[in-house]
Formats: structure tokens, C-alpha cells, sequence
């Protein structure tokens, strides 16, 4: 990362207050939707954030960029920290900063003609003078890939990948030096989702924007990321270069994952051993690290602490297995720290 950090978060936490239980009796209870994350983006640098539904992908999202709520921990834009900042900060990050959503209708105004829907972005933030949107306006439509002629239509005359371009030219009309873009394939056509990929590429090299890629579909991370951060209740289980983790993944939910993408080889077929049962339920988290209860490779020491993400430079992963993991001190990957340290698969927390 050789570019200077535009975003550094720090130990970010998101709690979400529950009710009691339906009796009303116990203590309140409450959530933990993002514990301790921590993230650096760089100006021009792409970083995937994948994992299973729930895993806090989304809350992470919305709390960096003051969309949702902060319990703790520090985001600093440009070493402004914004977890805390007052309403003339926020409005900073709000013009440096946009987020695209998953579902291309409804993130805009059905009433509003693509004109008035991007106009607004650029009124607000006074990014033109009288008389000059239209021109902006036709230059933003061209840009994301549409006809200027579409500026009187609205989003109902579109089609959904229409409609995610416009929204795309909405969040670039800010001009924006970070983009958060959630899910903002998933609902597309996969022919269209490649097209949309290929403008996020393009424009985040030529805008030399920082961007949090959120998605389910690792091979589209693969292609689009420099780096990816893999999530699994609410940590950050691993992170790295992008070829990195996916040509020696280090913790073994990521390796599920990545074993579950049948075009990776399509040579390979069906994973051998696919992930099995849901992730537990946040609200009443195991203890250690949260993924032993599904891990193949669990043991005795998993329950005794949360692993913090260690390694060798910037690949790490939480798992005491993995290369500077507390039983794996030697660096060997997962297969080579296996054979050397047999177990007793049977776990008792
Ligand atoms: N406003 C809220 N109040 C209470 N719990 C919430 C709230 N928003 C999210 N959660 C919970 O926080 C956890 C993380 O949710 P989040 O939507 O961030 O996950 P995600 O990784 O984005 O999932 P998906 O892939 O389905 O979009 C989930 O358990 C969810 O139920
Ligand atoms: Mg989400």
C-alpha cells in the first residue's frame, strides 16, 4: 500500500440493544454486529469485505460512514477521526464520501427523472453553478456508461442495471474520495454484473478512489480487489492481498469459502467437505473464537481465547493454526501444522 491511507479504522465496534427475553426477565441483552475491526484503505485501493449473511458486513459499512451507529473504536478519514465528529465534520464525510446499495430501484426516488435525481446530489453540494448541470449531469451519464438522452426518464422507464449506472453517477457526483458499494451486483443480472464490475474498476483507477467492495461472490472479489477482509460475526477472521489469500488461505473459514466457489477450478467439482450448520447466533456468541463450533479443524485450545490476527506482513489470519498462530509459531500452512500436531476431533468448550 504505497498510497497514502485515506481510511483508518480502528477497533471498531457496533452493538445493537436487544429486547429481554419475552418474560422480561434477565438483564438487557444486546448484540455484537462488529467486534474490534480494524481496516486501512488507501487512496485508490479496493478492498473486498466478504462473509456469510449476518456477519456485520453491512453495519461495518453504514458505521464508517456515520450512516449507523458507532458503540466504539475510531474512523479516521484523512486522520480526522469521524466516529466522533460534530456536525460540521459530517458534512465533510458526507461529501467526500458515498455508499451504493444492493438494490438499484430502490435506492432511488421513483418520482424523480434521472436529471433531477443526480441534480439533487449536485445542488446539495454545491458542485455546480447555475446554469452548468445539465452539461454535468450528461458528462456523470456518460461516464457510468448511459446515454445523456435517458436524463428525462425515470428510474421505472430503466432497466436494474440502468438504474445501478445512475445510481453509480449519483455517488460519483460528489465526487468522493471513498466509496462503500454494498452488495451493488447481487441483484443484477450476471452479464450485467460483469459490465458494473468493469465501471468500478475503471473509475476507481481513474478517480483514484478508495473503495470497500461488500459481497458475497468471492470470484468477483477476485477480480475487482487488491485486498479482501473476510468477516465471519463480526471479526475480521482474515485479510491480505487479494492473490494471497485466495492462493493460500490461511484461516479455515476462509478456505471453506474459497473450496465453495465452483469456477475457481472447475476441474475440482464440488467441495469435498462443505461448510457445515449456520453461524451461531450473535447474540450469544461461543466462547474463544467463534468459529470453532463449525471449524474441521477445531481443538481443546480454540475455546480458550479470540485469536488475534497475526502473520507474517500484511496476510494474517485469527486462527492459532495459522502461520503465527500460537500453535504454529513454525509458519506452516493449515494441511502442513495439521499433520504435525494430530487431535482428537471431539470438542468439549
Ligand atoms: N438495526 C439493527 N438492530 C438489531 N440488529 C441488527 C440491526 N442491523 C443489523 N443487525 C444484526 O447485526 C448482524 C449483522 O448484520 P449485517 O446486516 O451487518 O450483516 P451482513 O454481513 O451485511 O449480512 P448480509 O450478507 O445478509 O447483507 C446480524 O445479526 C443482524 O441481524
Ligand atoms: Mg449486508
Amino acid at each position: 500500500m504505497s498510497d497514502p491511507v485515506l481510511l483508518d479504522v480502528r477497533n471498531l465496534s457496533v452493538e445493537f440493544s436487544m429486547a429481554r427475553s419475552r418474560m422480561g426477565l434477565g438483564p438487557p441483552r444486546s448484540l455484537s454486529a462488529v467486534s474490534d475491526v480494524s481496516m486501512r484503505v488507501a487512496a485508490g485501493e479496493t478492498v473486498g469485505l466478504v462473509g456469510e449473511s449476518g456477519s456485520g458486513k453491512s453495519t461495518f459499512g453504514r458505521a464508517i460512514l456515520r450512516l449507523g451507529e458507532v458503540t466504539a473504536g475510531e474512523v479516521f478519514l484523512d486522520g480526522q477521526d469521524m466516529a466522533r465528529a460534530r456536525r460540521e465534520d459530517l458534512a465533510r464525510l458526507r461529501r467526500e464520501t458515498a455508499m451504493i446499495f444492493q438494490d438499484p430501484y430502490g435506492s432511488l426516488n421513483p418520482r424523480l427523472t434521472v436529471r433531477q435525481a443526480i441534480g439533487e446530489v449536485l445542488y446539495v453540494h454545491g458542485k455546480v453553478g447555475p446554469g452548468a448541470a445539465e452539461a454535468r449531469i450528461a458528462e456523470l451519464l456518460d461516464l457510468v456508461g448511459l446515454d445523456p438522452a435517458l436524463m428525462d426518464r425515470r428510474p421505472g422507464d430503466l432497466s436494474g442495471g440502468q438504474c445501478q449506472r445512475v445510481g453509480i453517477a449519483r455517488a460519483l457526483a460528489i465526487e468522493p474520495r471513498l466509496i462503500v458499494a454494498d452488495e451493488c451486483v447481487a441483484a443484477l443480472d450476471v452479464s450485467i454484473q460483469g459490465q458494473i464490475i468493469n465501471l468500478l474498476m475503471e473509475l476507481g483507477q481513474r478517480m483514484h478512489l478508495g473503495m470497500i467492495f461488500i459481497a458475497h461472490d468471492l470470484a468477483m472479489v477476485r477480480r475487482l480487489c487488491d485486498r479482501i477482509a473476510v468477516m465471519y460475526l463480526g471479526r475480521i477472521v482474515e485479510e491480505g492481498p487479494t492473490e494471497e489469500v485466495f492462493k493460500d488461505p490461511r484461516h479455515p473459514y476462509t478456505r471453506s469459502l474459497i473450496e465453495a466457489i465452483p469456477e475457481i477450478d472447475p476441474a475440482r467439482g464440488l467441495p469435498s467437505a462443505p461448510l457445515p450448520g449456520e453461524p451461531p447466533s450473535p447474540v450469544d456468541l461461543p466462547q474463544g473464537c467463534a468459529f470453532h463450533p463449525r471449524c474441521p479443524l477445531a481443538r481443546p485450545e480454540c475455546c480458550a481465547a479470540v485469536p488475534p490476527l497475526v502473520g507474517p506482513r500484511a496476510h494474517r489470519a485469527a486462527c492459532i493454526l495459522a502461520p503465527g498462530g500460537r500453535l504454529n509459531e513454525a509458519g506452516g500452512n493449515l494441511s502442513e501444522t495439521l499433520s504435525a500436531t494430530p487431535h482428537e476431533r471431539t470438542m468439549t468448550c
